[in-house]
């Protein structure tokens, strides 16, 4: 099967699995955002990790994986449905998110029960595996949650240093892209050794996917990515583009980027002074090459994996997918 074949097969899988996740009818307002969120058009990328990390490590009965990865699906979307009350956001995946087509509360205990779905699929995995994906699963779910409070308590930051906006989207995203390989790989009997390498490539994929994100944020195309561009300016949020300006920023400029992300309240002016001051500085540029930065340590990580090259190939596809990704 040649790459795409296989990556339609398991996305194939994976929004089966999740159309099939059991919903009762009502209450209707808890479980229809439930369903809403799940049947939309999301990248699936993390739980399509989990596929090809167990077919990378040698697993044949692929059925055994679709739980572990549909948790993960789950978890993810529930991490969504917060994250938009969190940044005020106004669109996700090209629709209104939970909380604005409905409303915070609705948007809150849906996503609590999104979360509770991810622990009911993890228990349907084999009996031997579950206490090891669960310490895996639990690490990583608290510390995405840690990510996330340091997002929100750096937007009130004047300035983050790149060592910790690093440290925070490692928390907030990485971590799961690592915890998704891990699993697949925990699902194929991997050595510990391999589990732990095979995180290393997820967590530099992942900040390099964040990056990308944060780039996408700004200058992606609204129809495309689904969100409304400008949306982390309009939030304060620390975001790569952000953190770079403030590293070399000048004194005048630091003043008027002062002035904008305080006083302004034309919302789209406010994101087009801040672009002016990205593009003064060569700011996408430097993001860009970080991200390509991460990318190059992320295949060098995989290299370390002692299994054909052959197996190999298909997340060497996902890492370019990936990064090079318009949405
Ligand atoms: C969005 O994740 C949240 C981040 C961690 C950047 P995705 O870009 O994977 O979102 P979907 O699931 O494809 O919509
Ligand atoms: C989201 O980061 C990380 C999590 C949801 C845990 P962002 O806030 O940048 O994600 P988007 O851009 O809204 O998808
Ligand atoms: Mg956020
Ligand atoms: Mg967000
Ligand atoms: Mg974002």
């Amino acid at each position: 099967m040649d790459e795409m074949q296989l990556y339609n097969t398991y996305i194939h899988k994976i929004k089966t699995g999740l159309q099939e996740i059991c919903l009762p009818e009502e209450p209707h307002n808890l479980y229809e955002p439930i369903h809403y969120m799940l049947s939309m058009k999301g990248k699936h990328v993390r739980p399509l990790l989990t596929f090809l990390a167990a077919e990378l490590f040698g697993k044949e009965e692929l059925d055994d994986v679709l739980p572990a990865s549909l948790a993960i699906e789950c978890f993810h979307n529930f991490t969504l449905i917060h994250d938009d009350i969190m940044d005020n956001a106004s669109l996700r995946r090209g629709k209104l998110p939970v909380y604005k087509k409905w409303n915070t509360n609705i948007a809150i205990l849906s996503g609590d029960v999104l979360m509770v779905k991810a622990y009911e699929q993890l228990s349907k995995c084999a009996p031997a595996y579950i206490p090891s994906l669960l310490r895996v699963f639990n690490k990583i779910a608290i510390e995405v949650c840690e990510g996330q409070q340091w997002d929100m308590d750096f937007e009130k930051e004047r300035s983050i240093s790149e060592e910790s906006y690093l440290q925070m989207i490692r928390l907030k995203t990485s971590v799961l892209l690592g915890g998704a390989l891990q699993m697949g790989a925990i699902l194929a009997n991997a050595t510990d050794k391999d589990v732990l390498r095979i995180n290393g490539f997820g967590i530099n994929l992942g900040l390099a996917f964040q990056l990308q994100d944060d780039i996408l944020d700004t200058y992606g195309e609204k129809t495309v990515l689904g969100k409304r561009i400008g949306g982390d300016i309009v939030e304060n949020k620390k975001t790569i583009l952000l953190v770079k300006l403030l590293e070399c920023i000048s004194q005048p400029d630091s003043q008027k980027l002062e002035y904008f992300m305080t006083k302004e309240r034309d919302e789209e002016n406010k994101i087009q002074q801040v672009k002016n001051l990205f593009a003064k500085y060569n700011i996408y540029e430097k993001a860009v090459s970080l991200k390509n930065r991460f990318t190059e340590i992320a295949l060098t990580e995989l290299d370390e994996i002692r299994v054909p090259e052959t197996r190999k190939q298909p997340l060497k596809q996902i890492v370019n997918n990936l990064l090079n990704r318009k949405s």
